[in-house]
């Protein structure tokens, strides 16, 4: 947990571009990965990182998709390509973990899902917001920790969300098998979760990996479409002909991306691992009796639950290899 008077400050406003964070910074020779990378904030991420000469890999359940943006890329100079991965899918993340090569050096875990109106569950019973946003990147993460060690000082960023903030982790039932399933506190109980995760992987620091989690705000993507028009015109961003229409403090995707692209490759987090930031600054650890929209609740960096949880996920993940 960091120390409230001590937080990590940067010179750029909520509302900087991923490219501005790192502009300047030189990342050839550096090798990327980062999920959920075809679309959304994660295309953004790939976008920033490859401009500034990383090797990227984009991990996406749809390589195909991605084939316009790469050549985008490829067309300015830019070296990414894509394969496959499915979160949701142990075998498939092992079979990505597998056929990696060499170091890799940023390890972004972007991609999600949010707010599935049914509870929905994976052929291993895991509820599916939990088993893509946090079960998939920690077994994608753990396969990955020899290249991350080998690359001597890696990064992982987390992109968690403000959600993490009203649901800690249920140790008791993080399934929902004998609660009433909550599309909102399913989807904050994994991000909780990866916030924990960053916390947890303090055990590689002495391999030189650095782990931070990232909240990158209000942004309209793909990431809404379980959410009811309803709820989006509840919310203000819908009108009443459907069309989406931002706050004014929502964030394009190129700003939405720009906390993970400090969090992965800017100079002023080296070294740096456990914290969470957002609008590109750390946040404050809240302790709940606090009136502000912003900071990491005390439940997702409790050192003892993110040791318990990253038992729980090995745990879970030895079951169903057998
Ligand atoms: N947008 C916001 O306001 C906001 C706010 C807070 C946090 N976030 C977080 O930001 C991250 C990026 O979201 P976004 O807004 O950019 O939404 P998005 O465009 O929907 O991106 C999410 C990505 O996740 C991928 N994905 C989903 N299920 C997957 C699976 N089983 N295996 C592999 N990839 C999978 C999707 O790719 P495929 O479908 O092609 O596989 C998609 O590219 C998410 O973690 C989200 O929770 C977003």
């Amino acid at each position: 947990m960091n120390n409230n008077s001590e937080l990590l400050t940067t010179p750029f406003s909520s509302h900087a571009s991923a490219a501005e964070v790192i502009e300047g910074v030189d990342l050839a020779g550096r090798r990327a990965i980062v999920t959920g990378g075809a679309s959304g904030l994660g295309l953004e991420t790939v976008r920033a990182l490859a401009a500034a000469g990383a090797d990227v890999t984009i991990a996406t359940r749809r390589p195909a998709s991605a084939e316009p943006f790469i050549k985008e890329m490829s067309d300015i100079g830019g070296s990414v390509r894509a394969a496959a991965l499915d979160l949701a899918d142990p075998a498939s993340v092992d079979a990505f973990t597998r056929a990696w090569r060499g170091p890799l050096d940023i390890l972004v875990a972007n991609a999600g899902i949010l707010a599935l109106p049914n509870l929905t569950l994976t052929p291993y019973g895991w509820e599916a917001q939990l088993a893509t946003n946090y079960l998939g990147h920690f077994a994608l993460a753990v396969g990955l920790h020899p290249a991350l060690r080998d690359a001597g000082s890696a990064r992982v960023v987390v992109v968690s969300s403000g959600a993490h903030r009203g649901e800690p982790f249920d140790f008791d039932d993080p399934h929902f098998a004998r609660r009433p399933y909550d599309p909102w506190a399913a989807y904050g109980q994994s991000k909780t979760a990866g916030i924990l995760f960053t916390v947890g992987a303090r055990r590689w620091t002495s391999d030189g990996i650095t782990a931070n989690a990232v909240n990158p705000g209000y942004i309209l993507t793909r990431l809404q479409r379980h959410v009811p028009d309803d709820t989006m015109r509840a919310l203000g961003v819908m009108d009443d002909d459907g069309n989406l229409k931002p706050l004014p403090y929502y964030k394009t995707p190129e700003q939405g991306a720009a906390t993970s692209v400090l969090a992965a490759a800017s100079p002023l987090l080296k070294g740096v691992t456990g914290r969470y930031f957002e609008d590109n600054q750390e946040a404050p650890t809240l302790h709940g009796d606090e009136d502000r929209p912003d900071g990491v609740a005390a439940h997702a960096v409790d050192p003892d639950s993110a040791d318990r949880l990253w038992t729980y996920a090995t745990t879970a993940l030895r079951q169903i290899r057998g």
